[in-house]
Formats: structure tokens, sequence, C-alpha cells
């Protein structure tokens, strides 16, 4: 097992009726900015629950964040947040509104003008505005993570910071407030989910026998639930187990002591940030064929998976691999998610264009740090 550290200081709230704990959590003294996304909250009476809670602070909002939170939006934000001056955040909705929600918090106390540093150049964090978060889609971990994934829609880029200065300081979590996300989000929230965990454990094995089970539990646990959710949305225990499996899958612990790819996830910020797919469904085109080119690299685990999430256990190592690569597609059908770039009559030509912006970058993925722009493009063939 590799050395590590772990500190994860994010307060989880969990649970039905939980949202009227705001009124203990935030301290009356603060003044509040709720930031939201485009109004779902107030259709499903998540909105009017936290302002009944937060009935005696000074709360001003920002609404309008969008999936896949744009830099120019939330600079809107910012500068509302800065005249305000407010001395708490708190987000309300999804993985892009606590995304969102992190680079305000940062850029409000960061040098005018050069906010976009925090993502272009990964520019150091020295301070940030606490803030909160009540979740309603579980998928990113963002709620107990300390990442953001933030657009610019002027350079087409989607890139990444990371502070430990952005862990939320609480999250609320309360299964009902997802019973009213539409069909397409649950199923993007269990594809993402997956992929987080698989990112983590299929790599090579270093003799973490726990995170292994952890990963392993959290993929078997989802592949019951999951379904379950599509047939009954308003299923509290369903509701409730996903949205736990989905924190679970980033907030750090199965990644302890183990390896990470994550090629997988900058691949798909590419063709998100290029083509507009969602980000889960992005994942689910480029796994597959991920697996598939790394798979002697990768071999021990992804028969470790085949065997142990599958139960597949006949054949050469080989055919056992691909069987379990096999398995994890058709379980992407099987939510109607695609997993092929034809499926969103996108060409060939996305694999040099994600490969040649990745050269421009200079960067390179994967657990050996080996997966560069050559092999980006192979892989996105692959993926054709
Ligand atoms: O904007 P509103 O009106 O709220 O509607 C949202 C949005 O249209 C809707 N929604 C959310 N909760 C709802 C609901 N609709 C009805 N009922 C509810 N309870 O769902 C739509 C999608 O929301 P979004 O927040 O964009 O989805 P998600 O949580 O999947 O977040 C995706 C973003 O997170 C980033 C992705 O790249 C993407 O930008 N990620 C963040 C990570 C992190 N911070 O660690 C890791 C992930 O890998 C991911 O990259
Ligand atoms: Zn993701």
């Amino acid at each position: 097992m590799n050395n590590f550290t772990y500190c994860n200081p994010v307060q989880i709230i969990f649970g039905k009726g939980s949202i009227s704990e705001l009124s203990d959590l935030i301290s009356p003294d603060e003044k509040v900015m709720i930031t939201y996304g485009g109004g779902s909250i107030k259709r499903n009476g998540v909105y009017d629950q936290v302002m009944d809670a937060l009935k005696n602070h000074v709360v001003v909002e920002y609404g309008g964040i969008e999936p896949n939170p744009r830099f120019e939006t939330l600079m809107q934000a910012v500068e509302k947040a800065r005249r305000e001056e407010i001395d708490f955040l708190l987000a309300v909705g999804g993985g892009s509104v606590v995304d969102g929600t992190k680079f305000i918090a940062a850029a409000i106390p960061f040098e005018p003008g050069n906010e976009w540093h925090i993502l272009s150049k990964r520019a150091e964090i020295e301070d940030a505005i606490p803030f909160g978060c009540v979740l309603t889609l579980p998928a990113t971990g963002s709620e107990m993570n300390p990442t953001a994934v933030i657009s610019r829609e002027e350079t087409a880029e989607k890139l990444v910071f990371s502070s430990p200065l952005v862990y939320p300081q609480f999250s609320i979590l309360d299964p009902e407030a997802t019973y009213t996300l539409p069909e397409r989000q649950t199923v993007n929230g269990i594809v993402d989910t997956f992929v987080h965990i698989t990112e983590q454990y299929l790599t090579f094995p270093t003799g973490a026998a726990l995170q292994d089970r952890q990963a392993e539990g959290l993929i078997l646990a989802l592949l019951d639930e999951g379904p379950k959710a599509l047939q009954s949305p308003r299923n509290y225990t369903v509701r409730a187990n996903l949205m736990w499996i989905s924190t679970q899958a980033l907030n750090g612990l199965i990644g302890c002591g183990v390896p990470g790819d994550w090629a997988t996830h900058m691949i798909g910020h590419e063709l998100t940030a290029l083509y507009g797919i969602d980000h889960a469904r992005t994942l689910a085109v480029v796994l597959p064929a991920l697996l598939r080119h790394q798979k002697d690299r990768k071999a021990d685990k992804l028969t470790q998976y085949a065997e142990r999430v599958w139960n597949i256990r006949e054949g050469s190592r080989d055919e056992r691999i691909e069987a379990g690569i096999a398995k994890t597609e058709n379980c992407f059908h099987s939510l109607g998610v695609p997993t092929r770039l034809s499926d969103y009559s996108i060409g060939a030509e996305a694999a040099d264009a994600v490969a040649e912006r990745i050269r421009k970058r200079g960067a390179s993925f994967g657990e050996h740090g080996d997966i560069g722009p050559k092999e980006i493009a192979e892989i996105l063939k692959l993926a054709m």
C-alpha cells in the first residue's frame, strides 16, 4: 500500500428534513449568498425549505449557474458577492452549482482581474470565503471533496482546480431533494459515480485489500440501487443509498494508498468542452476504449474486476478481461447511455482535436503518467 495522508473536514448532515438544520449551521451574524442553478430548486420546494431555515439570516441570492459552470457567469457572482460583502456562501444544487461556488469562494479574495489563473495556472489560493452545500444531485462527490471543474466559454476550455480551502464546511444530503431529478440526470449520476470508482480501482495492485473491497462494494451497491431509482424515483431508501454511494465514491477514502488513473475524466472534459456532451456521457464513451487500450497494463485489476464485480471466472485471462469490459458497456447501455462517439455524430476528427489540445498543454495522464496525445488519439479512435 502506498503512503498517504487523509483528512476530510466536511461535516455531513444526512437524511429526511435535514435542510431545516441550516439555521444552526450558519451563524446569524454572517451575511449569506445562496447560489443555485437554472431553477429546479424553485420548482421542487428545496428553495422554500432553505429560505425558511434562513429566515433569521441576511440572505442575498445568485441564480443561473449553468451545467458545466462557466467562468463568465461565475465572475458575475463574484462581483455581486464583493459588492454585498458576503461572509458565507451556500450552494444549493448539483455538482455544477457546488463547483461554481467553490470557484466563487476562491475568487472573491483573489487578485481582481486574474481570477482565471486559479484554473489556467493553478495559481495558489491563499484564502477563500467559507461555504456550505445543500446537494440535489448525487454524482460528482463535490459535496465532500476539494475539487471543482470550471468551463470558459470564450476559449472552450474546461479545467480543474483543487485546494483544501474549498472543502465545504458542511454538506446537507437530503435524499428527498433528489426525487424530482429527470431520468437523464439520475442516470448521469450513476455513470459518473461508477467511473469515479473505476478511476481509483482499475489501475495496478498495491496490496490495498480494504480499498479494493470498498471500491467493489460501492460498484455492487450502485449496480443494485441505480436501476431501482429509475423504476421508483420516489423510493426514499433507494435515493438515500444512491446519494451516499456517490459521495463515498469521490471523497478521497477509496483513493487512499492506491494510484489514480483519471485519464477518462481528463479526456471526457475535452469532449464536453468541444462538443457539449454531458460529463457522465463522455465518460461512458471513453472508459471502455481506455480499458481496452490499457488492458495489458491494467491486467491484474481488470481480471479481479471481472471476477469480483461480474462473476466472470471462465476463459483465458484475455477473455475474462474483455468480458468484464463488455459487461461495463452493457451496463451503460442498459441505462440508455451510448458508448461510442459515432452515437453523437462525432467523427475521427475528434481524436486529433482532443490530442492536439492535450499536446499544447504538455499534459499526460493515467496511473503511470504515460497517456499522452498519441495514446489519447488512439483511445478516441477505439471509441468511434
Ligand atoms: O440548474 P438546475 O435548474 O438546478 O437543474 C439541474 C441541471 O440542469 C438539474 N438538477 C439538479 N438537481 C435537480 C435537478 N433537476 C431536478 N431536480 C433536482 N433535484 O440537473 C442538471 C444537471 O446539474 P449539474 O449540477 O450540472 O450535474 P452534475 O451534478 O452531474 O454536475 C456536473 C458537473 O460536475 C463536474 C462536471 O465536470 C460537471 O461540470 N464534476 C465535478 C467533480 C468534482 N467537483 O469533484 C468531479 C466530477 O467528475 C465532475 O467532473
Ligand atoms: Zn466525474
